[in-house]
């Protein structure tokens, strides 16, 4: 724990604790606390990330699901409770995916991103849930006999403007990729995008749903509204989390 203190981790105690139940020897036990007094996130010493009580399993240059996105999942489970059909658009790792398939039973899920290392890795995370993982750019990627079928739209879109992801912590900048996190200019290229192209992948009341940050939100809600959707933001002090709601009339 010294020297998970002496490098700077906030939560030292508590990443002991974990890395000690990882690790099986103590020569294991060495190069995981080596990995982590080096700058590699707690997630990928350990191999998993916990999202809503599920352990997702991520791997290097996969981003690492952030707690802050559970209260996504938690307003599109709102919205939708008894949803069939579920999209995690741009899905990393697959967590939204997983965490909605989890508490809906039984949905249809589809899964996509552009990148092959997160589509790999969501594969394993969507797999007890029989989920389809699909690899393109945004809604190319997705099966046409999804049109105007889905109930839930996820999509944690990359969001952080261009000139900004310099400013943001060396875990994020320097072990999660580029494609994670540049949203463009201002951030909201690919936002854009998927508010532009939802409409015609929902169900009549469907909804899709992204995180931005409080100072996008108001472009991000204008984007949804244009699109004809019915939209509307919501905000958790407490994960400081904004999400933009759209739903289809
Ligand atoms: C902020 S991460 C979110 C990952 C995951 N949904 C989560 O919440 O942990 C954004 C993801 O979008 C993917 N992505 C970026 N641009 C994309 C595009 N044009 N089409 C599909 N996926 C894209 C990235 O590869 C990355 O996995």
């Amino acid at each position: 724990m010294a020297a998970l203190r002496a490098a700077g981790c906030v939560f030292a105690e508590d990443e002991a604790q974990l890395i000690l139940t990882a690790a099986r020897t103590p020569e294991e036990l060495a190069a995981l606390v080596h990995r982590r007094v080096t700058g590699l996130p707690l997630e990928l010493v350990l191999g998993w990330a916990e999202f809503r009580g599920l352990r997702i399993a991520v791997e290097p240059g996969v981003f690492v699901p952030r707690r802050r996105t559970e209260f996504l999942v938690a307003q599109a489970l709102a919205h939708a409770p008894d949803a069939a059909v579920v999209v995690d658009l741009c899905c990393g790792s697959g967590a939204v995916g997983a965490a909605l398939a989890a508490a809906l039973g039984r949905p249809e899920v589809h899964a996509a991103d552009v990148d092959p290392a997160a589509v790999r890795c969501a594969r394993g995370n969507l797999a007890a849930a029989g989920g389809l993982v699909h690899t393109g750019d945004l809604f190319e990627a997705l099966p046409g006999a999804l049109r105007g079928r889905v109930d839930i739209l996820a999509a944690n879109v990359p969001y952080v403007p261009t000139d900004e992801v310099a400013l943001l912590p060396a875990e994020a900048r320097d072990h999660e990729p580029l494609v994670a996190l540049d949203g463009g200019p201002d951030g909201l290229d690919v936002l854009r995008r998927v508010a532009a192209e939802a409409p015609g992948w929902l169900a009549p009341g469907g909804c899709v749903l992204v995180e931005t940050s409080e100072r996008q939100a108001p472009a991000a809600v204008a984007a949804f509204a244009r699109s004809g959707l019915t939209t509307r933001l919501a905000v958790s002090e407490e994960l400081y989390a904004h999400v933009v709601i759209g739903v289809r009339p």
